[in-house]
């Protein structure tokens, strides 16, 4: 009998479960050693834990790579950190990036500071028509980064066309996933070359770690382990022990925030007092369609609301709430609510906001793991407040 592949859940639980050895601690052990002993005289590349070798650090980029359906995945300090590495395992001085224009803040950031210091010109484009991207192309675009869902507008992006076309090319197509997690999407399934992840969100889920990853091949992911070593980029062990206890319930939370996602979407969507639910189980959302061919775990756990009566009524608003956190980042057990405006988006103008379509007083919620009804209560006291 063919036998069948483990299921996701099962995979972030065990990894392999054959490879799990009879007298072994079911829960592992924490190495908090910076460093190991090594054999006299042996040539072999010594254990280290910047050089992410230690045994924490191996576990979790092998237990990505079987989420993901990679060869490979590392684990790196912060989101941004693999953002960057990821980048510049691909790029070199002289070559152009193609960004879409609606990503995450501190990544805009990175490419509009940063990477012209080190010859990198980068251009932007909007990233859900396949046309605008062939057509930004220039002779020397070398890789193509996009996010999707998009932060904070929940945009899905269709990721087959454009890597269809960065394959014609000859392009490196790196993905964010934060916003999705495995669960709900495989950006490698699509054609993706490279996906990253802010780990310090769903991966983790617990609020309480900052962590990134880059996956994809051997080759490239090897490139980012050397680049790690050499800008000290690596993960405290700690830091991975509590990702390996947190990839356990990856899929069980995902399941979670994405009921309640949706739960929230639809009553959202009943009250008069929003002007704009964004939310891409929701079938007016513009990528409700793409959404439900892709997104195939569930439309997540984020959504974004505009009210009536803009800056002001959103500041009542806030005011108002006591379940959700006021505080940026997402993925976690509890619901946080932030203002793009003055967080993740604060780099950009109003008017780059606005044509990003993120007016001021838009509100994005991380819905967390609380009970949903409890959710709507909270959110129906604050509107009769307002
Ligand atoms: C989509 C996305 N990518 C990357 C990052 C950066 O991650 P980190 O804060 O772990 O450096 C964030 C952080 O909010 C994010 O939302």
């Amino acid at each position: 009998m063919k036998r069948r592949s483990l299921g996701l859940a099962t995979r972030a639980i065990h990894g392999d479960p054959k490879a799990r050895a009879d007298w072994t601690a079911v829960a592992p052990p924490l190495f908090q050693s910076s460093t190991f002993t090594n054999p006299v005289g042996s040539s072999a590349e010594v254990l280290y834990s910047r050089y992410g070798n230690n045994p924490n650090q191996v576990n979790i980029g092998r237990r990505l790579a079987l989420l993901e359906g990679a060869e490979a995945a590392l684990f790196v300090a912060s989101g941004m950190g693999a953002a960057a590495l990821a980048h510049l395992a691909v790029l070199r001085p002289g070559d152009h990036l193609l960004s879409s224009e609606w990503i995450y803040g501190g990544v805009y950031r990175l490419f509009t500071q940063e990477f012209g210091r080190l010859g990198i010109d980068v251009s932007f484009v909007n990233p859900t028509q396949t046309r605008t991207w062939k057509q930004a192309m220039k002779k020397n675009t070398r890789a193509v980064f996009l996010e999707t869902p998009t932060n904070p507008v929940m945009r899905v992006i269709d990721l087959e066309p454009i890597a269809t076309l960065c394959k014609a090319e000859g392009l490196a197509m790196i993905v964010d996933s934060t916003f999705a997690s495995p669960v709900n999407l495989r950006p490698l399934e699509h054609g993706a070359d490279i996906v990253i992840h802010s780990a310090t969100k769903y991966l983790n889920g617990h609020t309480d770690v900052i962590a990134g990853a880059v996956v994809g091949t051997e080759q490239v992911v090897e490139e980012v382990r050397r680049l790690m070593q050499v800008w000290g980029q690596a993960l405290d062990p700690f830091a991975a022990w509590l990702i390996e206890r947190g990839l356990k319930t990856l899929a069980v939370r995902v399941a979670r925030h994405n009921a309640t996602g949706l739960a929230l979407a639809q009553w959202c969507d009943a009250q008069k007092a929003f002007t704009q639910v964004h939310y891409p189980g929701l079938p007016q959302h513009p990528d409700h369609d793409v959404a439900k061919r892709v997104l195939d775990g569930g439309f997540g756990g984020m959504l974004g609301l505009e009210l009536k009566g803009g800056v002001r009524a959103a500041e009542r608003f806030l005011r108002a709430l006591t379940i959700p956190a006021h505080a940026p980042s997402l993925g976690g057990a509890e619901t946080l609510v932030s203002e793009p405006r003055l967080t993740s988006h604060a780099a950009m103008t109003p008017a780059q906001r606005a044509q990003a379509g993120i007016p001021d007083g838009f509100l994005r919620f991380s819905l967390g793991l609380e009970d949903p009804d409890d959710l709507i209560a909270d959110f129906a006291q604050a509107l009769a407040r307002l």
